[in-house]
């Protein structure tokens, strides 16, 4: 039988209700297929200074490398947003993607039927939509040097080096190959230099994949064009700042930013974590989604332990728990037969992966 070992880390605001869920669903799905995980609590974030004095402790960073993959929740909150910069839970996560290397962060958007009501924007517009996002995770403006703020002036640096470019490029060529095989790359190369890079170093690795049909696009027309015909897109490749922005923008696609997983890898170890944060305004509550972390879960399966079974097992669960009419709060006005609570939707998809 495997035995895998996974770090976990709950972190702030909703990050310990919602990862526990994924837990709950991980050991519904263990007892069903051949394998065992072994979990490690790791602090992170917020909890993380309160408890060591710092946001990333370095035994989370030791504890992350030497296991098999990495759990995380979500971070952040208003009694830490007046800290000094480098006291902050998202400075945590941010060294911590580069202590691992995780340089790609993948983000993939999709529409459950059972849900095309769930959006602000017109089901037409939404039926069939399956895209991915690829940003950049650890450079980029989050990482340029010099970066100030001396009270009168502020500014940071958009850096991107080529072998940055070329990297990020490949995870993207190689994730389209698998797909509908489009890459439409994002950047401001009619304004920044370091877009103009971006995009000619993007040309230059397509040339290797000549299946492969690239296209450019500016961010501002790729902002607006996300929500006219979100369709139009496969693969969306694109630096640190505009895949943050775009990314939630295209959680409204799929009804709640409660769904959207996402993958950080590159590195030894993979980082597997919902595209929201710690969502302080629900926190505590027992009415926030787990369903973007359940997600996550399975795609660690998926992408970092190789249980291709088992994460369609959870897929398939939450696909069948939508059809079912069981909805969180965020939800509940779209098709609710009953409408849950983090709780109790966590433990509807552990018994639904395990009566599968
Ligand atoms: P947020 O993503 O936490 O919340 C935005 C809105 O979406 C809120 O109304 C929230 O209630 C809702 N929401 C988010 N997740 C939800 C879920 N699972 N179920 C239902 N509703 C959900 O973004 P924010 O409010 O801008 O930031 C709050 C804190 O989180 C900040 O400190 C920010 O820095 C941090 N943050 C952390 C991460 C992370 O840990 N990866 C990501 C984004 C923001
Ligand atoms: C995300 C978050 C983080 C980011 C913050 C909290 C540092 O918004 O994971 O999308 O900007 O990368
Ligand atoms: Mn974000």
């Amino acid at each position: 039988k495997k035995i895998y070992n996974i770090a976990v880390i709950r972190g702030d605001g909703i990050g310990p209700e919602i990862v526990d869920e994924a837990i709950k669903v991980l050991d519904s799905v263990c007892a069903k297929e051949n394998f065992e995980l072994r979990y490690e609590d790791y602090l992170m974030g917020g909890v993380a200074y309160d408890f060591k004095g710092t946001p990333l402790p370095d035994e989370t960073i030791e504890g992350c490398l030497k296991s098999d993959a990495v759990l995380f929740g979500a971070i952040g909150g208003q009694k830490w947003d007046t800290l000094p910069r480098e006291f902050r839970p998202e400075t945590g996560l941010l060294k911590l993607r580069k202590s691992l290397g995780l340089f790609a962060n993948l983000r993939p958007t999709s529409v459950f039927d059972e849900l095309l009501d769930a959006s602000t924007l017109k089901p037409e517009v939404l039926k069939g939509v399956d895209l991915f996002v690829v940003r950049e995770l650890t450079g980029g403006i989050y990482f340029g040097e010099p970066r100030a703020n001396d009270g009168f002036t502020g500014y940071n640096t958009m850096i991107y080096t080529k072998p940055e470019i070329e990297r990020i490029a490949h995870v993207a060529f190689e994730s389209a190959m698998k797909r509908r095989k489009e890459v439409c790359s994002v950047d401001k190369a009619n304004v920044l230099e370091v877009s103009q890079l971006w995009r000619d170093t993007v040309n230059e690795v397509a040339k290797e994949y000549p299946e492969v049909t690239l296209t450019h696009m500016y961010v501002d027309n790729a902002a607006m064009q996300l929500v006219r015909n979100p369709r139009q897109f496969d693969v969306i490749l694109t630096g640190n700042i505009f895949g943050d922005i775009l990314s939630d923008e295209a959680s409204m696609i799929s009804g709640s930013i409660g769904l959207l997983p996402s993958a950080s890898i590159g590195g030894k170890v993979g980082l597997f974590e919902p595209i929201h944060g710690s969502a302080p305004d629900i926190a505590g509550q027992g009415i926030a989604n787990p369903l973007a972390t359940i997600l996550s879960a399975s795609m660690m399966l998926r992408f970092a332990l190789g249980e291709i079974k088992a994460a369609d097992r959870i897929e398939s669960a939450i696909k069948k728990v939508l059809q079912d009419g069981y909805r969180t709060k965020d939800l509940a006005n779209y098709g609710a037969k009953e409408v849950c609570s983090t709780t109790q939707m966590g433990s509807i998809i552990a018994d639904y992966v395990s009566k599968l």
